[in-house]
């Protein structure tokens, strides 16, 4: 395979076992954790629903560095896990101030703005839950390859959501650079903010 074909093979390879690998430990998670994908995805773009309730597309974070993470707030431990290895990672670093974390819900049906103002205002004012119609979700979601999939209602109602665990870092011309496999550690995101901050003209 030509290199580029290789990587694109390896990137897609990574995101389909992420759920999986979700349950893997953080710790050394080096260059295996953090994935240079410049140039190989295209730049931000979405028109979705924000936890205040206000319309909001990508354009709206131009000039911020980004990271773009798709969940749900039912889920029991690897968006928890994930979310607060960001927090973490932001509290870290120095200039971080104007980055936005944006959470998209991919379970519109239970993730109500009210549910995701509530789940997103519990971590800090950097993160921005977003919401969508099944439409919007979906477009996002295949323009960075991520999957999601919805599981059989029990007996109570209540129904199984899986998901893509990767976390999407943008610079802030909205141009994906790296994302962060589950094996990312708060240390792992931390450089990787760091070295998109690093460029000029970041909003702070
Ligand atoms: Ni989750």
């Amino acid at each position: 395979m030509k290199p580029l074909m290789r990587i694109l093979a390896g990137l897609a390879a990574a995101l389909l076992l992420a759920p999986v690998a979700g349950c893997l430990p953080a710790g050394e998670g080096g260059d295996r954790a953090l994935r240079d994908i410049t140039g190989l995805m295209p730049e931000l773009r979405f028109t979705l629903t924000d936890h205040r309730g206000r319309r909001v597309t990508a354009a709206d974070f131009r000039g911020r560095v980004t990271l773009l993470y798709f969940g749900f707030t039912h889920c029991p431990d690897i968006c928890p896990t994930t979310l607060a290895r960001i927090r973490r990672a932001l509290g870290e670093t120095d200039g971080a101030g104007g980055v936005r974390v944006l959470f998209v819900t991919v379970d519109p049906a239970r993730d109500t703005r009210a549910v995701l103002d509530r789940y997103v205002s519990a971590f800090e004012d950097r993160f921005v839950g977003l919401r969508g119609t099944p439409e919007q979700l979906r477009d996002l979601a295949r323009r960075y390859r991520v999957a999601y999939s919805r599981g059989k209602p029990g007996p109570d109602g209540a129904y199984p959501v899986t998901h893509s665990n990767a976390v999407f870092l943008f610079d802030r011309r909205g141009e994906p650079r790296r994302v962060a496999l589950p094996i990312a550690d708060a240390r792992d995101f931390a450089r990787g903010l760091r070295l998109l901050l690093e460029q000029p003209g970041t909003r702070t």
